[in-house]
């Protein structure tokens, strides 16, 4: 872990910070979806860690199932917005109340693409629960019914997030050296 930790610039979200705001985050859906049939879908695989930890604050019944999606192009700090889907869901999301569960919101286009795609499946209600929200690289409005954190424009590795597949085992969420990534055309 040491070893990870020299390519962080610092960390920016501790881990007593995330189990404080995750344990909020599911009483409000607990509260919200009391009595109600809730499915939770995780898009893995960034957002896996948080689904993992979200659920054991959630006290009331719900489901969980994953789907897989990669973007085509961009590079590996930034989203293409154009989406495939690697692997469907496995549940029949129809007539039931779906709340997407995601690690990070950065342009908003694979969450839109997602949320298009699921609401042609006819849910009761579907929301949306993302760990971290880069408000200022929005490029496609995406109403977020629940957010951990509002963090600054700069790229974020550990708690699920990778960078080229790696860090992702970091128990915090941490800024990577921009040397590390930092690429002449972007
Ligand atoms: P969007 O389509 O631009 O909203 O991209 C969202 C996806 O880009 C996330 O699910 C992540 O996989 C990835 N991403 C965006 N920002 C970061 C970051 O700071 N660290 C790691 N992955 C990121
Ligand atoms: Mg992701």
């Amino acid at each position: 872990m040491a070893d990870l930790q020299n390519d962080l610039a610092k960390i920016l979200i501790t881990r007593e910070q995330l189990e404080t705001r995750i344990r909020e985050l599911g009483d409000a859906i607990s509260r919200d979806y009391a009595g109600k049939d809730l499915l939770l879908i995780c898009v893995l695989k960034g957002g896996t860690l948080f689904l993992s930890d979200l659920i054991r604050a959630i006290h009331i019944p719900h489901a969980i199932d994953f789907m897989a999606i990669s973007s085509y192009g961009g590079t590996r700090t930034e989203s293409s917005g154009v989406v495939r889907i690697v692997m469907d869901l496995n549940a029949n999301i129809a007539n039931r109340n779906v709340l997407i569960v995601e690690d990070i919101i950065d342009t908003g286009h694979t969450l839109t693409y997602i949320t298009e795609l699921l609401k042609t499946r006819n849910p009761t209600s579907i929301k949306i629960c993302t760990l971290l929200n880069k408000p200022s690289r929005r490029e496609v409005d995406v109403p977020l019914d629940y957010i951990g954190f509002d963090i600054p424009n700069e790229f974020v590795v550990g708690y699920g997030l990778d960078y080229n597949e790696i860090y992702r085992n970091l128990p915090y969420i941490g800024v990577l050296k921009m040397e590390l990534y930092a690429h002449p055309n972007t």
